[in-house]
């Protein structure tokens, strides 16, 4: 399976790290950076990825063969493009790939309260198909640390795209 993460410029940008980290190396994953993260570091610790105005990189094209897309965090910006079609950089012409060929798209949208705006987009994709999965804590987990409280929302993203993990309690 095929997965890509995609970093856009809302808060809490290493949960698309964490994210990418618990998709186990048996799967073929790449990255795509929005152009305020810091790329020569990352490249260095051996992440598979692309910056955001490659246009060209595979994911671009449905002849590529991504299964799943995760926007981990994805910010209004990003939520507002891909909910009218918009694909100007690498993550909104992938989602919009996605979402032609029929495969998983899951948006993470961070921003508190949502406006109007926001909800309407959310609710578009969500008619389509997208996955719209905030990083919304659950307190059935019983998270004691901030860690713990981000590995509910990846486990919970990964369960939601087919992905094995054990990165939370589940409720029993
Ligand atoms: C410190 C900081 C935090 C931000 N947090 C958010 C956020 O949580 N959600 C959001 O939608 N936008 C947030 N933004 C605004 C986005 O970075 C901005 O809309 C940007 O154009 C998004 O670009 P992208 O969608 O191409 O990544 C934040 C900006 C800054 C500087």
């Amino acid at each position: 399976m095929k997965v890509a993460i995609a970093i856009s410029g809302a808060s809490g940008t290493h949960l698309g790290l964490k994210t990418y980290d618990a998709i186990p190396s048996s799967y073929e994953k790449y990255l795509i950076l929005n152009d305020n993260a810091n790329v020569v570091a990352l490249k260095e610790q051996g992440y598979n990825l692309f910056e955001n105005h490659q246009i060209w990189a595979g994911p671009a094209s449905g002849s590529f063969g991504l299964d799943v897309l995760m926007v981990v965090p994805c910010s209004m910006n990003t939520l507002a493009k891909i909910a009218v079609g918009i694909a100007d950089n690498l993550t909104t012409r992938t989602a919009s790939v996605m979402i032609k060929e029929r495969k998983t798209l899951l948006l993470a949208p961070r921003e508190m309260p949502f406006s109007a705006i926001a909800l309407e987009n959310m609710h578009k994709l969500a008619m389509l198909n997208v996955i719209i999965a905030p990083p919304i804590a659950a307190y059935y987990s019983e998270p004691s640390s901030m860690d713990d409280m981000e590995n509910f929302f990846i486990g919970k993203w990964l369960d939601l795209v087919g992905i094995e993990h054990d990165l939370y309690k589940r409720w029993r």
